[in-house]
């Protein structure tokens, strides 16, 4: 299993706000490269596989909203140790505790419109890209 790739979402508020321009900066910055990159919109059958493990909790309903909501920026990352750098970089999922320097502190405004997602292992990253892009868009070195 690769462990350099990640897979992230530039989720609806922030994409709405226009801070997907300052978040790829800043994922170039910290050494992280673009390999595949789109702009779309979640339906909620989409949302419901990316989001499964989440069904039972008290916040999916609301979770599948927000995430269909608008428009969204999906990409897979490549870097080194990507996983835990690029959740480092991101910060905790709740902005308030988000150290600051990190995404989540800077563009996110709750614990839902977070900013940006990042998967949580390697397992993760490899079953979240394969939900958006086909194995045609995804050509790693
Ligand atoms: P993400 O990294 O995309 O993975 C699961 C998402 O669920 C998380 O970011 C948050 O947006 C959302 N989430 C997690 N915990 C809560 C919560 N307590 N209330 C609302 N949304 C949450």
């Amino acid at each position: 299993m690769r462990t350099d790739l990640t897979f992230t979402i530039v989720k609806p508020t922030a994409f709405e706000k226009n801070y997907l321009g300052p978040i790829i900066e800043i994922f170039n910055r910290n050494g992280f490269k673009i390999k595949a990159m789109k702009l779309t919109r979640m339906n909620r059958e989409k949302a419901k596989e990316f989001y499964a493990e989440h069904e039972t909790k008290p916040f999916f309903e609301s979770l599948l909203s927000y995430m269909t909501s608008g428009p969204v920026v999906v990409a897979v990352l490549q870097k080194e140790n990507a996983i835990a750098d690029f959740r480092e970089m991101i910060g905790a999922t709740d902005p308030a505790k988000a150290q600051f320097g990190t995404l989540r502190k800077m563009f996110a405004d709750s614990k839902e419109a977070n900013a940006v997602h990042g998967s949580d292992s390697n397992e993760s990253a490899q079953r979240e890209m394969s939900i958006f892009f086909t194995e045609e868009e995804l050509f790693f070195d």
